[in-house]
């Protein structure tokens, strides 16, 4: 497994809302694909399930930080590779947003295709040695920023609160500011009339404590649970199978957790990749738990995970990674049915403390008093991929919050979203949502 950190971050525009008219409902920005929704543990697109075939995608990586979906020339490039590929989903660690998205995630739609986006940027993200201080109002005023900037997008899929926040045992004291930032983005999408943009968290590969992380963060009370779980896992290398790799014990482990879960990275590098866990991933041995995945990554980054390069002239050179996974994936169907997943969903319990996991009890910090004025004045400008960082900003919790206090309690009617296919907000009712935790993941770094 790899440690390979990066943040994912967005950003999002300053939101002015206006009514619009009914021509500006005509215009749906990128909402040609019908949003994805969650159901028990699974998710759907209408009624059918939607199982997630995709690719990490930041070209650049963490060191030469680009937002990928601010370019239309290098994104629909890129989208035609996607396209070869069969993929239905990219996911994108850090975006800037102030930066206009209309062009890519219209482009991404017209070719069927969903983004999962992680709200982190280097800049501004929890700090896993330190995190109380890291949990502030700047800090959530960008990441609110983001969700404004991508929630009118139908095809914005879901949102990632943190990437490899909890990287050992002993970063496991991160973990309820990683759950309250879940909670506070999903009462953030909520309160300010949005659709139901699932929320959740992406975990790093590590076995001491995978479970407990998937259990935090969809135990407690409704507001607190994220609305799906992911985690990166690098443990099949061809040639495995499904019992070498483990990823039996993985679908034994995770039976009965309440919430989709699926591989937010996945494709060890450590042989010639043949990507024969595909055929496992979309297999009925692993439908009823998992949702699919995402392949680390689109571009060489110098890490050897790339599945094209891309050349100083903008050129793009499919590797041998590129064809061995398009040939996996045309070779593997979707199950028929509904991949026998779990109607009925819902919490677990929470994790004890232990030698893996340090977390007492099961409070969380309260929301900063600052970010939760923005449930009802909305988040105003973010700071894009050049502010001057949140961490040390100030603005920190004060308090441990009361249980229910994430719930939605007044949304806001001073906008209406022109996406198609939007949805009720999230009301008080106990359904299937949690949180979402932000992180930071570091793309393309140090391989183990
Ligand atoms: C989202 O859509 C609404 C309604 O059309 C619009 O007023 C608002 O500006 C949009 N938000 C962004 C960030 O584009
Ligand atoms: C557990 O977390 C607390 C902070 O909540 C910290 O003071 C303590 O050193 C941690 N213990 C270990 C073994 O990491
Ligand atoms: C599955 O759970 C068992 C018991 O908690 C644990 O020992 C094992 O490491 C887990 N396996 C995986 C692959 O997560
Ligand atoms: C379905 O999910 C529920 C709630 O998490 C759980 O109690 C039940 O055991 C699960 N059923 C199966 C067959 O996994």
């Amino acid at each position: 497994m790899k440690t390979v950190n990066a943040f994912a971050a967005l950003a999002a525009a300053t939101s002015v809302y206006a009514a619009p008219s009914s021509t500006e409902q005509l215009l749906p920005r990128a909402s040609t694909l019908p949003a994805i929704t969650v159901k028990g543990n699974a998710f759907f697109s209408g009624s059918s399930r939607f199982y997630i075939r995709g690719v990490d995608y930041q070209p650049g990586g963490s060191s030469q930080l680009v937002d990928p979906l601010a370019d239309s020339t290098t994104c629909t490039r890129d989208i035609a590779e996607f396209t070869k590929l069969g993929l239905n989903t990219v996911r994108v660690y850090t975006v800037d947003n102030t930066a206009n998205h209309d062009a890519c995630m219209a482009a991404l739609a017209a070719a069927g295709m969903y983004l999962v986006l992680d709200v982190n940027t280097p800049l501004y993200s929890l700090n896993r040695a330190t995190p109380a201080p890291s949990y502030n109002s700047v800090y959530l005023q960008n990441i609110f920023a983001t969700i404004d900037a991508f929630a009118n997008y139908t095809n914005t899929l879901a949102f990632f609160s943190g990437n490899e926040v909890i990287n050992d045992d002993s970063t496991t004291s991160a973990a309820p500011y990683v759950k309250a930032v879940t909670r506070d983005m999903r009462q953030y999408i909520g309160s300010r009339g949005y659709r139901q943009i699932p929320v959740g968290y992406s975990a790093a590969d590590v076995d001491s404590n995978r479970l407990e992380m998937a259990e935090y963060m969809n135990c407690g009370t409704d507001d607190e649970r994220s609305d799906f779980f992911a985690f990166n896992d690098y443990s099949w290398c061809d040639p495995s199978s499904f019992q070498i790799s483990g990823w039996d014990q993985k679908v034994k482990n995770f039976t009965g957790y309440g919430i989709p879960i699926f591989l937010s990275e996945y494709g060890c590098n450590t042989n010639t990749r043949k990507f024969e866990e595909v055929a496992a991933l979309y297999n009925t041995e692993m439908t009823g738990v998992y949702s699919g995945g995402l392949v680390y990554e689109y571009s060489e980054e110098g890490s050897k995970y790339g599945l094209v390069t891309i050349n100083s002239d903008g050129t793009i050179t499919e590797g041998a990674d590129f064809a061995a996974l398009k040939t996996a994936l045309a070779g593997t169907a979707d199950p028929t049915g509904d991949g026998g997943y779990n109607s009925t969903g819902g919490a677990s319990g929470c994790p004890l403390h232990s030698a893996n996991w340090n977390v007492t009890g099961d409070s969380l910090p309260a929301i900063p008093s600052a970010a939760a004025a923005m449930m009802k004045t909305g988040a105003g400008k973010g700071f894009g991929l050049t502010g001057l960082g949140s961490q040390n900003a100030g603005g920190a919790s004060t308090g441990t919050a009361t249980a229910g206090s994430g719930s939605v309690t007044a949304t806001s009617t001073s906008k209406k979203s022109a996406a198609v296919g939007r949805q009720s907000p999230f009301d008080a009712t106990p359904v299937l949502v949690a949180g979402v935790a932000i992180a930071f993941s570091f793309l393309g770094a140090c391989l183990l």
